[in-house]
Parts: structure tokens; sequence; C-alpha cells
């Protein structure tokens, strides 16, 4: 078995296992796959047990399972059944798997990975550093991370939009650079843990994806001078105390003060985008004594470079967001908890912290050759703490016509827009209410079924345009109908309309 055909036969073995998604939950069940998203194993482990008894045998899936997803111990012998053409031999060889006695026990948690985005459904096999539930005890400082919530909120933004060059900052076990290797020609993937870059690599070969290379280095400096039409990061956001004893975990802190390390990939982005490139990262970002955060994130964005779409999604005081991360470390409550928490507590009091927010950021390097010209640029900042809207295959998509809806809206003056013919979205509804007995309705709302699931409230106005918006007659024509029938002045009509005809053209309501 050469070096070179122990991957090859990992990718074998996983496939002829049905070792897939769809494949675990056929052997454990719905409930016990909800559990395991609780974090709870026992029950896909008892049903595991029964079907080896009812079977008499076990299924490849099911030792690779308990192998790579719980982290048990299994014998030789079933690993060797389980992975034919590698053997526990080559799983050794590639840092899968340690021998013990007549058992071999897991290195890596390998799990199998499924998605649906812009190009279609996709699955892969994913190999990261064992969780805490197969540990037992919390992670280690240089943990390299599976895919986790944040990971697959960042995938799924990713806009689709073809590029030949795409960078992928603090790529970990390699996830978004392999999303991102799906509409990019080239990838770079940057990390400063050479574990992790080594386990991104492998999960490429795995995965067969070749067009990503692995560089080590701190955010921007493995790409000195050169720039990029994608950037994509889920940097170490988290904000962590630079105290005695608190652990300072690679996958979730850069070992900054605050929150200065997402400061410093929004500062170092302009140099490293071609023009109209994006950068696209998750982000948390401080409250400081009285002064909104979005202030401070305006003045990381270096004025009139970058157009910039933020949008806050959630807000926790100092002590929950201590808890989350204390928990997420794998430590219980008891003394080393207080501790900790202590020590978070302290930081965000000696630095004036009143609270955190966690978002969204989308920044573009504007294209002088765009359809721009002297329109003005994006700067949107915003709070969406509500649920999203149905989104299946993701944002990216949604976020990329929203952009091209601003840039063309921008470039628009009133005149050709009162000649332009548009339709309502297809997961538009409207909703009224009415006391009871009255004809009229007393609330209209319009609401977004996909994008962000908005809703907004609708005057009589603006609902009879929207509801007219078939496609057949321009918006000038609407209005001026509707100045008829409801015996309004029609500039005064136009230009109360036009400014919400440009929102709900940019949020994805009217297209
Ligand atoms: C939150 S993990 C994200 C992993 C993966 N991209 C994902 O989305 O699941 C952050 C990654 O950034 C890496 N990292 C930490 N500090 C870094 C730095 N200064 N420059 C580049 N990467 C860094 C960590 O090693 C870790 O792999």
């Amino acid at each position: 078995m050469t070096p070179a055909t122990l991957v090859p036969r990992l990718r074998t073995d996983l496939a002829a296992a049905h070792f897939s998604v769809p494949g675990l939950t056929g052997l454990w069940g719905m409930e016990a796959d909800a559990a395991l998203r609780r974090n709870q194993r026992v029950p896909a482990q008892r049903a595991l047990a029964t079907l080896a008894v009812k079977l008499a045998r076990n299924e490849p899936a099911a030792t690779l399972a308990r192998l790579f997803l719980f982290g048990d111990a299994v014998p030789r012998a079933d690993l060797d059944a389980a992975l034919p053409t590698l053997g526990a031999a080559g799983a050794e060889r590639l840092g899968l798997v340690a021998a013990v006695d007549a058992l071999v026990r897991p290195l890596v948690d390998l799990r199998p990975y499924s998605f649906i985005d812009a190009h279609g459904a996709g699955s892969w096999w994913i190999v990261s550093d064992l969780g805490e539930l197969a540990l037992g005890h919390p992670l280690g400082e240089t943990h390299v991370l599976g895919i986790g919530g944040a990971s697959r909120t960042l995938s799924g933004l990713m806009m689709p939009r073809a590029v030949e060059r795409a960078l992928d900052i603090g790529t970990g076990c390699g996830i978004q650079a392999m999303h991102a290797s799906r509409h990019a020609e080239h990838v770079v993937a940057t990390d400063i843990s050479v574990r992790a870059l080594e386990l991104a690599a492998l999960n490429a070969e795995l995965n067969q994806i070749d067009n990503i290379e692995f560089r080590f280095g701190s955010l921007f400096e493995p790409v000195a001078g050169e720039r990029f039409d994608h950037i994509i990061s889920n940097p170490p956001f988290v904000i962590t105390p630079r105290a005695e004893g608190v652990p300072s975990y690679e996958y979730r802190d850069g070992g900054m003060v605050g929150d200065a390390l997402v400061e410093a990939v929004v500062r170092g982005a302009a140099n490293h985008l071609t023009p109209g490139g994006v950068v696209q990262l998750l982000g948390n970002w401080e409250y400081h004594g009285e002064t909104d955060a979005f202030e401070r994130l305006e003045r990381w964005l270096t004025p009139g470079a970058l157009d910039a779409w933020i949008i806050e999604r959630e807000v926790q005081a100092p002590g929950e967001y201590a808890e989350t991360w204390i928990r997420d470390g794998g430590t219980r409550p008891g003394p080393d908890f207080d501790r900790l928490y202590n020590a978070w507590l302290n930081d965000f009091e000696a630095r004036g912290v009143g609270r955190v927010g966690f978002g969204y950021l989308l920044l573009r390097l504007p294209d002088a050759a765009s359809t721009r010209g002297t329109a003005p640029g994006l700067r949107r900042l915003e709070r969406l703490p509500d649920a999203l809207g149905h989104n299946p295959a993701g944002l990216g998509a949604h976020l990329a016509e929203c952009l091209a809806a601003h840039d063309w809206q921008a470039a628009t003056d009133d005149a050709r827009l009162l000649r332009t013919k548009l339709t309502v979205a297809s997961d538009v509804t409207e909703e009224r209410h009415y006391w009871p007995g009255q004809q009229d309705p007393t609330l209209m709302t319009l609401h977004q079924g996909g994008g962000f699931g908005r809703s907004l409230p609708l005057d009589t106005a603006l609902a009879g345009l929207v509801g007219a918006c078939d496609g057949e007659l321009a918006v000038g024509a609407i209005i001026g109908a509707l100045a008829q029938l409801l015996d309004a002045d029609e500039p005064a009509l136009t230009a109360e309309l036009l400014p919400k005809v440009r929102a709900l053209f940019v949020d994805g309501f009217l297209k």
C-alpha cells in the first residue's frame, strides 16, 4: 500500500460502507439523530447495539460511527471489515486511529456532511479533531474544529457567483474553502495551525477537490500583495480575557484583545480585494459604554473605500457571553467555571464593554467600471434578530441578488424607475387584519417567505402598488392610477412611494 493510495482507499471504503448522513439515519432513526444534534449519543449507541444483536454482525457504517463519531475503541478486526481496502493498518498510517492491543481507538473525528447550495445537493466526509463528547474532557487549545453552527451559517451565506480567486482565512478543517471551491477557479486557504492545514488538505483530497492551495500564516500575511475576488472567513472572533489561566483556543480566539481580530480582517480587506470583490465574514463586536457598536464598526471601515452591509443577529450581555464560551470550551459548572466567569467579567468591566453583538459582515471594494458611477455606495448596518426566511440552499444567492438590486436602483434615476415594470417576488404574501364587521383592513403587512424573512407594514397606497406589480404596468402608470383612485396629488404620491419601491426592490420583495 503506497502512501498515495491510502486516501483513495479510504474514500472507496467510506462510500461502500454507505457512511453518509442518510445511511447513518437509516441505522439509528430520526429520534437518535435529533438527540445527536443535542450532543446526546446514547439513543444512537443503543440503536446500533440493538441492530448488531438483530443482524448478528456489525454493519461497516455502524463500526465507523462508533469509532469516529462516538470515540469508542472497536476491535481491530471490525475496522478491517469496515475498511476492507484500507484496513486498520492503513487507517493507522493516515493518523486516523491508534492500536491498543486487539482494539483500535480513534485519533480524529470523521463524519459525513451533507448540504444544499446554489449548485445543488452535495455530500462530503470531514475529518477534524475529536470533540468533547468523544474525548470526555474539555478541548485542547490547539483543537481543530469540525463543522459547527457558525461554519454552516457562513457557508450558507457564501455568495455563489463564479470567480477566479477566493481566499479562506482561518480554514480549520477546510470547510469554507471546500464550499468556495464550487464557485471559484482557485482557492487559497490559510491558517496559523499546521494541524488544521494538514486536516484540511486531507479533507480536500478525500473529497476529490483539487483547486485549493493551503498556506500557513496569520490573517493576510500569507497573501501579502495578492488580491482576491471573494474572501471568506469564519475567524476566531470569540472575545477572550487575556489573563493568566484562561485557555486561548486557536480555533475560536485569535489571541488579540476584545474584538481586535475582527477589526483586523475588516481593515485589511480593502488591500486584498479585486475591484468588485467581496469579503464575507462572521464576527463579534463590542458595545463600549453608551456608544452604539455600529459607530465602532463604521470607524473600522475606511471612509468610502468599501461598500458595507452588516447584519447584527444577536446581542448578549457580558454574563451570557461568558457562559456561552466557557461552556463551549467544555468546562462544566464548578470552581473552574466560576474562575473563568470572573476573568471574563473583569475583562469586560476593565474595558467598559456593556454588550457584545454577533452578526454577518459583507464588504465590497467598489468597481470603478461598474454601473455605479456617481451613485452612492452601499452602507447598510441593520439589526435582524428574528428568524430568517426559508432558504434550503442558503442565503448566498439572495445576498447576491440584493447587491445587484442595490446597484441597479442606485444607478437608476426616478424617471427611469417610473418607466420600469416590476413584479412581486413569488415568496411574498400579504396579511390583512380587520376589526370584526369592518370592510377595510386595520392592519396590512407584507411578508417575505425566503431571504431574511422580512416583514413590513403597508398603507393603502403601497399595498395597491405592490398588488399591481405584475410585470405588465410600469411603476409610474400604477402610481398614476392610484393617485386617481385615492384622490391624491400624483407628484406627492410619487415622491412618497418611490423611496419605498427602491427599498422593496433592494430587499427582494419586488423584482
Ligand atoms: C472558528 S475556526 C473556523 C474554521 C472553519 N473555517 C469553519 O468555518 O468552520 C477559526 C480558524 O482560524 C484559525 N486562526 C486562528 N488565529 C488565526 C490567525 N491569526 N490567522 C489565520 N487563522 C487563524 C484557527 O486555527 C481556526 O482554524
